[in-house]
């Protein structure tokens, strides 16, 4: 099991400000939440991570930033509005409702009661009034994952950057779905982040590239930090596939409530685009695509080599942000006994990751000359590109030090009168990991930093 619970982790949270229940000052709002200061900085680095890895770092991705409301036709066509649903049950005792393939024994979670009613389907996208009227003819969704906007937007950007097979566009942001029961932090909740690739193949080449993606997918994530043996592949038994999916592998991760789903990558053969498409008959589509009277396009793409319009198949890597931000905090979290009866918890996130990258401690508190030297460096810092650089001025350089090992922050570095009255001048760097402390000169930090952090 993980070093550290899910109510440590919740704690921590909130304390340090990486995440709070939004609506917190109204009792909340299930299955949502909002990141902090501290948060905001954590997530961000892991999505950018993720786009220079997909996107800056290859040469066969374009990326993409569609709506989130989308047109019922998209959802439709896609397969979820008649299949994108969890199994409901209710419990007659205490009128519960949960996801019936998450009920124990047949026992209401709740209450204990065994009088629970037939799982039915409950369709798990938002639907929302669009416009003035709301007659309950003019709707659409929040989309339920990011990847639609991409099968429907491949012919503009195929057009737009003139792109051949195989390629992939890549994309992150909001998805939504009404779960049945949110649970387990920001693991399962309503309002979440996506960060998926759609990775176009030739008919024929997909078996070969999903194997690819899966081991691209997991070498990442060890840069993230996680350690292969808290990781699991799961190969989803075929009556478990969703709609969509002809195979798909799952990278879990030992989360501090189990061994669960991280990212999904699957091979969506060419489901999504046939489907999108007009005039289907004319390609040799895997899947039994229903009829598609309304769509005006054929997403095809030219085969040269064979002299022939097709299809193409994807893969699609889709990680979870949220899932992303708890994997890599449960995985960094670590208690060091002291020697001395005291403990000292540490965030040792990769340095990538971490939310504030230099901490600039004055030793004393409002000194006018530090304070002056702490603003002055912190300014030179930022030039360097390496993120947040954050002044401390709260007097304390013990509690200081203790609260950036919490937050992970990678170095500190304190201002002292050596600083200001040497020559050269001088500050303390400190390692968070080790706890090392070096003098390092005040001129050379730049190229101390750029080594460090670049
Ligand atoms: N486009 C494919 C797709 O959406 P999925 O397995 O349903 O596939 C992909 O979702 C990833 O999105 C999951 O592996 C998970 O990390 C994340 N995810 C899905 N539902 C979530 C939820 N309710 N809360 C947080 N993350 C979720």
């Amino acid at each position: 099991m993980s070093a550290i619970s899910m109510d440590q982790l919740v704690s921590l949270c909130k304390r340090r400000g990486f995440l709070f229940q939004n609506a917190d000052i109204y009792g909340g709002l299930q299955g949502v939440y909002d990141y902090g200061p501290l948060g905001v900085e954590l997530k961000n680095n892991l999505k950018a991570a993720w786009w220079r890895a997909m996107v800056y770092e290859r040469d066969d991705v374009e990326g993409l930033d569609a709506a989130i409301l989308t047109n019922r036709k998209v959802l439709h066509y896609s397969g979820h509005e008649d299949t994108f649903s969890d199994p409901m049950t209710d419990c007659r005792k205490c009128k519960g409702r949960f996801r019936a393939d998450h009920i124990k024994d047949g026992k209401c979670p709740n209450c204990g009661s065994t009088d629970m009613t037939e799982p039915r389907p409950f369709n798990l996208m938002f639907k929302t009034a669009i416009g003035p009227v709301d007659d309950g003819s003019s709707f659409g969704y929040l989309r339920p994952e990011t990847a639609q906007a991409i099968f429907t937007q491949f012919k503009n950007v195929v057009d737009s950057t003139s792109r051949k097979l195989p390629f992939g566009i890549a994309q992150i942001g909001k998805s939504f779905r009404n779960e049945i029961t949110p649970r387990n932090f920001i693991f399962r909740v309503r309002e979440f982040e996506q960060a998926e690739l759609e990775y176009f193949v030739m008919p024929g080449e997909d078996e070969k590239w999903h194997e690819i993606w899966k081991e691209k997918r997991i070498k990442w994530w060890l840069e993230q930090g996680l350690v292969r043996e808290h990781m699991n592949i799961y190969v989803t038994p075929k009556e478990d596939l969703a709609h969509y999916s002809k195979a798909t592998y799952d990278i879990e991760y030992q989360f501090p409530h189990g061994m669960e789903e991280l990212e999904g990558i699957a091979n969506r053969t060419d489901y999504d685009l046939g489907n999108h498409t007009k005039g289907q008959d004319e390609f040799e589509l895997f899947s039994h695509c229903h009829e598609n009277p309304e769509s005006t396009q054929k997403l095809c793409i030219r085969d040269e080599e064979n002299n022939r319009w097709v299809v193409p198949f994807v893969i699609e890597p889709s990680m979870g942000v949220d899932r992303g931000v708890l994997a890599v905090m449960t995985e960094a979290y670590t208690e060091e006994d002291m020697g001395d009866g005291s403990k000292r918890i540490v965030l040792k996130l990769k340095k990538h990751l971490a939310p504030i990258k230099v901490a600039v401690i004055p030793l004393k508190k409002n000194n006018e000359q530090i304070m002056s030297k702490c603003h002055e460096i912190k300014q030179n810092l930022l030039k360097l590109g390496i993120g947040r650089v954050a002044l401390e001025n709260t007097g304390n350089i013990g509690k200081a030090y203790r609260r950036h090992d919490e937050i992970g922050t990678p170095l500190c570095l304190t201002v002292d009168f050596e600083t200001i009255e040497n020559s050269p001048e001088t500050v303390t760097v400190r390692d968070r990991d080790t706890m090392e402390q070096t003098r390092v000169p005040v001129a050379d930090l730049p190229n101390f930093l750029r080594d460090y952090f670049l």
